[in-house]
């Protein structure tokens, strides 16, 4: 099957899920918009049609699900751009030595950072009660890359405190903060927290950080990491200690004049207390020191931190954001006029901006390498302070997030996450509809989610992938390109087109072929390439965004799983010429699978969806014992709830369904459970 791009956009439209029936969403916060006799807010009819630029001035709701489509940049004029781009690589990593290839990389590489206010939202509400979009999202990276690794934390962690219960039985619950520099809620925590962390691991493959509070070092609060490391195990990645520390004096958490090397100090007050708590077993995983520019990452270096606390560190970090959108966030928060997100919109649409961002890692990564620490970028996305309504949430942010996921793989970073920042945030790669018991199926998948799926099916879950910028097409910056070897072997390419141009003057085709004489290989292309393209009509959209053909859905219309038939293009290589032809579209991505086995590992055969159904059929197979897992629970046993006393109708939606995993599920995690609770 051959199909060009624009046929494949059309065919995934035709096979995409018909339009579901209208939607209901309640504002919980009474002022979200104006609601209607229906209960549906207003905002929610504010609706872009096509790519036309939309700005509804009067729009209400949260920025999360603000509709506005902006202008997309002007294609470069005629000639500008070469189309016809040749590419010739070595089929093995060891004949590519002026590619400067990355390390081997990990499989989960680009994961989410989820900001720890908002776990009620975006996860669940208790342990019993998980968000089953959620789960379908993190089941599609799982399987393409082998697992997920999602944070828990940010500005929301330092004053975070403990508490054995909450009413109602919740994660965590919120104090408001006023005149606070992050507008950051105090959240106090229980560990019925982690309990839920735990049931999302034992039901999809997710490995979590979290973060100890470092609002103060007098009196720490382990809490976290005790109890942490008891409930989840090896499902712990690691502890943040201090996220951003060098904005603590601007932020008020620290006094004027407070510097690198106060942090080095608190720093190694944690590692103490770490050390001497017999409560936290699994030693070696504290992570810092996650700066996020106003220190560079060398200030702290300078400092002799890699050294000291070697044996305490499991990982090196940072955080950043290449822009924010602060003063619209704090009109009087001194940051000057806001940005007009126009203006700043053609600043992520080209290679540059993954380059500018990462090269001033490129030290530190190999530093890293050397003291032989993981590198992370631990929180990241488009702007910080909500992102930019347009921008934040186009499709082109979709394009930028694998530029620039594939420039950190490239320069050895070992992951990154993408923050999450609730529903006052553009940025979001999904938020859950504004009402506090979300329905199933009224998600908002951010185009930057996409990202995350190219990404993984790029790098494979071998952990052997290993990755070069080939500087494409004499380094345009509207056209950058990667390849991906594995286990020696060229295995995959990854194509990018930042241009809006309907024309299709701005396509360009890569003519390549494997080998080369230069290369100390004989040429050579296989029979044929498979292509999976990401695709959108405008680096502008929002909606009818494709990954192979299928979509995650329009605003409020997503269950977390993907729609329509997966489509993939087959290109014979000609045999005569040596050469494989893949067009590249303006706009969109291209991922080239150079084998079977590339094509393979990347492609789920199978997805694990969490649908209403499938914990209907699951609740007929629940064998284990109330009474086992109840006399299971060790210390904690009695704060929880059996499996014979919970309801086994659930919530329901209009329609029947459940809106969250219920205890159906619970057979299947129950041996998970049985070892965690012995653990406690
Ligand atoms: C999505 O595509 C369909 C079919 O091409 C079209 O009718 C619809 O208006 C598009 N939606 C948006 C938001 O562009
Ligand atoms: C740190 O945060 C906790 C929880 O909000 C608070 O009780 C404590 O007073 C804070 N420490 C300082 C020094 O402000
Ligand atoms: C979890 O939350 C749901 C919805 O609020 C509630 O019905 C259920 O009782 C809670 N479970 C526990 C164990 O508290
Ligand atoms: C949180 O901690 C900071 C110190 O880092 C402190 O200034 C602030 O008062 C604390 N917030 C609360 C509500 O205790
Ligand atoms: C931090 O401040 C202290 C006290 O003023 C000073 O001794 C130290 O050199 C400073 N550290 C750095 C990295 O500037
Ligand atoms: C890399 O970082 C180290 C440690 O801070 C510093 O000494 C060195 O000058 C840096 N090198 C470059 C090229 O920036
Ligand atoms: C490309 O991106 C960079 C960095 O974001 C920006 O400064 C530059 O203006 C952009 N170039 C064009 C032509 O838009
Ligand atoms: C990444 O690491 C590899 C292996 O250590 C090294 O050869 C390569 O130069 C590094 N890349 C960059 C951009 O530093
Ligand atoms: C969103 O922002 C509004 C207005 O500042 C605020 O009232 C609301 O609590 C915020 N919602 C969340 C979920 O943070
Ligand atoms: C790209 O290749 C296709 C198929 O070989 C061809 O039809 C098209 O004209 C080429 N486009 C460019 C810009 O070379
Ligand atoms: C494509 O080539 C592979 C060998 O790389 C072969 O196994 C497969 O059958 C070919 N598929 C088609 C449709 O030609
Ligand atoms: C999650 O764990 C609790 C025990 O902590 C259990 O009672 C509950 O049924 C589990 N929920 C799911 C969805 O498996």
């Amino acid at each position: 099957m051959l199909l060009p791009p624009a046929l494949l956009a059309l065919s995934a439209a035709l096979l995409a899920r018909a339009a579901r029936g209208a939607v209901t969403v309640y504002g919980v916060q009474g002022a979200l918009g104006v609601v209607t006799a229906s209960g549906t807010p207003a905002y929610t009819s504010d609706t872009a049609a096509g790519t036309a630029v939309f700005d509804p001035a009067t729009f209400a709701g949260p920025a999360a699900f603000n509709p506005v489509i902006l202008a997309p940049p002007p294609p470069p004029p005629p000639g500008a751009l070469s189309t016809d781009v040749l590419l010739q690589l070595p089929s093995s990593a060891s004949d590519a030595q002026g590619f400067a290839l990355s390390a081997p990389l990990a499989g989960p590489f680009l994961g989410f950072s989820i900001e720890m206010s908002i776990v009620n939202q975006v996860i669940g509400i208790n342990s019993t009660y998980v968000q089953v979009p959620f789960l379908n999202l993190m089941a599609l990276v799982a399987e393409r890359s082998g697992g997920v690794h999602v944070r828990v934390g940010g500005n929301s962690q330092e004053n975070a405190t403990m508490v054995q219960s909450l009413p109602g039985g919740t994660v965590i619950a919120k104090a408001a903060v006023p005149g606070s520099a992050t507008n950051t809620p105090d959240v106090f925590w229980s560990p019925e927290l982690l309990y839920m962390l735990s049931n999302v691991s034992s039901l999809v493959d997710v490995k979590w950080y979290l973060g100890i509070p470092f609002n103060e070092t007098t009196q720490l609060r382990l809490q976290i990491a005790e109890y942490g490391e008891a409930v989840l195990g090896q499902n712990i990645l690691g502890f943040q200690v201090g996220n951003e520390p060098d904005l603590y004096v601007s932020h008020g958490h620290r006094p004027p004049g407070w510097n690198e090397t106060n942090y080095f100090d608190e720093f190694g007050i944690v590692v103490d207390a770490v050390d001497g708590d017999t409560h936290i077993p699994m030693k070696g995983n504290l992570i810092g020191p996650s700066v996020s520019g106003t220190w560079t990452p060398e200030d702290i270096w300078n400092t002799g931190y890699i050294d000291a606390y070697a044996s305490a560190l499991g990982a090196l970090a940072v955080e950043h954001y290449p822009d924010n959108n602060c003063a619209a966030l704090y009109p009087d928060g001194g940051f000057g006029l806001p940005v007009n997100p126009q203006d700043v919109f053609a600043n992520y649409l080209n290679h540059t901006s993954a380059q500018n961002l990462v090269a001033r890692y490129v030290n530190s990564t190999s530093i890293a390498q050397s003291a032989g620490k993981p590198f992370l970028m631990f929180e990241t996305n488009t702007a910080s302070c909500g992102g930019f309504p347009g921008v934040s949430d186009s499709f082109g942010a979709a394009l930028w997030g694998v530029d620039y996921a594939m420039q950190m793989a490239y320069a050895n970073f070992s992951g990154a996450l993408l923050h999450v920042g609730g529903q006052n945030n553009s940025n979001n790669p999904f938020t859950p509809p504004p009402t506090k018991m979300s329905f199933f199926e009224q998600w908002t998948v951010g185009p930057i989610f996409y990202s995350t799926l190219v990404v993984a099916e790029a790098l494979g879950m071998s952990g052997a992938s290993r990755v070069a910028d080939l500087a494409l097409n004499n380094g345009n910056i509207y056209t950058p390109g990667y390849g991906v070897w594995e286990d020696d072997q060229l295995a995959r390419l990854v194509l990018l087109n930042f241009i809006t141009d309907s024309s299709g003057a701005s396509d360009y085709n890569v003519s390549f072929t494997l080998g080369g004489p230069q290369f100390g290989e004989t040429s050579q292309v296989p029979p044929n390439i498979t292509v999976k393209y990401l695709s959108a009509e405008s680096v502008s959209v929002k909606e009818n965004i494709t990954w192979a053909g299928q979509t995650l859905g329009t605003r409020f219309q997503s269950d977390g799983t993907l729609q329509g038939e997966e489509q993939a293009v087959i290109i014979p290589c000609d045999q005569t010429t040596l050469q494989c032809v893949v067009s590249v579209p303006a706009p969109g991505a291209a991922l080239v699978f150079l084998s079977d086995q590339a094509l393979a590992e990347s492609t789920p055969t199978t997805t694990q969806t969490f649908p209403t159904t499938a914990m209907t059929k699951t609740i007929k197979t629940a064998s284990v014992a109330a009474s086992v897992l109840a006399t299971s629970n060790g210390d904690s046993g009695a704060d929880r709830v059996s499996l014979s006393s919970t309801d086994k109708n659930g919530l329901t939606h209009a329609n029947g369904a459940s809106p969250f995993v219920n205890d159906a599920l619970v057979a299947t995690i129950a041996s998970a459970l049985l070892v965690m609770c012995i653990a406690v």
